[in-house]
């Protein structure tokens, strides 16, 4: 079965075997019979974070859970418990539609309601973690039903427990979120005010736009070329080594941490300081606007991927002393 269509990057990989379904019902007679016992398998949401460095060879399970229902509406809030399949953008433009607040920094996020949780996808200061109430799902093994709160699913910076403990254990199928009907901005990352203010007032749709038209012109369209957005997670350091680096790098963009004294650094800059931005590797290549987002350049396979990051991170690593991490799933062998 070709996943060429299913995955962002546009990489042509095949799996022994594709399952689509529409409810957690008829998800639970598949777990039930034999045909994900003892395989491999891959749950797919919008293949927006996918690396195929092989074919699959196991089964891939993709939910096609429609549906977004209020579980809970009062003055203040409105809960809503929303299909696994739900495209995340079609999601937040129905929010910001209905006038409910809190996703509207995260437009025009590529991929799946249910793959929202498992990374706690973030964009312009707001993370997922901060509008979701609980996530619900069924197990592998035995097609039981789980419900886990926020606070269970141990969310960080681009993790959750579905990316630990619960990783190829559970099937989500739906997640709730909490959404204000009261507006409560959160416009203090980088030019978002800016942008903002460009548009007019500061309205949910003006933010929404605001957060659009700052993506689209760094962001590599997947229509034009392949890529899963940032292929690295922003390396998080300890604030000593982060003076010794400031010392050496005086101009380093970074963003302090309050929980733990740590400091994030944008890797986007570190590549682009070891002069990666805008170059290729054959048909795989460094986006010329974001270093931090890999791209096909044609018919790149995975492995032409891999090493142009391979490339990268050793590069990274020998000026900074600083071990880049992945943030795109690398599937197959
Ligand atoms: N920068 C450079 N060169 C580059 C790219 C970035 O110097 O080529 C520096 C600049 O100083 C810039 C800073 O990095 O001000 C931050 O760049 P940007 O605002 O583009 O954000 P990012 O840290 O590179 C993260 C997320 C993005 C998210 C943006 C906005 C990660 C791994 N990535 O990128 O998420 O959209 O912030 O919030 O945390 C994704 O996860 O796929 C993704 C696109």
């Amino acid at each position: 079965y070709s996943l060429k269509h299913l995955n962002t990057f546009g990489i042509d990989a095949n799996a022994d075997k594709y399952i689509f379904y529409t409810s957690e019902d008829e998800l639970k007679s598949i777990i039930e019979s034999d045909q994900v016992r003892d395989i491999p398998v891959l749950i797919l949401g919008g293949g927006s974070n996918l690396l195929f460095v092989s074919d699959f060879n196991g089964v891939v399970l993709h939910s096609g859970i429609h549906g977004v229902e209020k579980v809970q509406d009062n003055d203040q809030e409105v809960t809503i418990r929303v299909g696994s399949g739900v495209v995340w953008d079609d999601l937040v433009r129905w929010s910001v539609d209905n006038g409910f607040y809190g996703l509207e920094n995260l437009s025009i996020i590529p991929g799946n309601v249910g793959a929202a949780p498992v990374q706690n996808i973030g964009a312009y200061g707001v993370e997922v973690k901060d509008v979701i109430d609980k996530v619900e799902g069924l197990y592998l093994k035995d097609a039981s039903h789980f419900v886990i709160s926020r606070d269970e699913c141990q969310f960080d910076y681009r993790q959750s427990i579905f990316k630990t403990s619960l990783k190829g254990e559970v099937v989500i199928t739906y997640v709730y979120f909490r959404l204000k009907k009261q507006p409560g901005f959160i416009l203090d990352y980088g030019s978002l005010i800016d942008e903002v203010n460009k548009l007019g007032e500061i309205t949910l749709e003006n933010v929404r736009q605001a957060v659009i038209n700052i993506r689209q012109s760094k962001l590599p369209d997947p229509e034009e070329f392949g890529n899963a957005g940032s292929f690295f997670k922003n390396p998080v350091i300890s604030f000593t080594q982060f003076l010794d680096l400031q010392n050496s790098f005086p101009g380093i963009p970074y963003f302090i941490m309050e929980e733990n004294s740590l400091v994030k650094i944008p890797a986007g800059w570190l590549i682009e300081k070891c002069g990666w931005k805008g170059k290729s590797i054959g048909n795989a290549g460094v986006h010329h606007k974001q270093a931090l987002v890999l791209v096909n350049l044609g018919n790149a396979s995975g492995n032409e991927i891999i090493e142009l990051a391979e490339r990268i991170e050793t590069d990274v690593f020998n000026a900074f002393s600083i071990k880049l991490e992945r943030e795109v799933n690398v599937v197959g062998f």
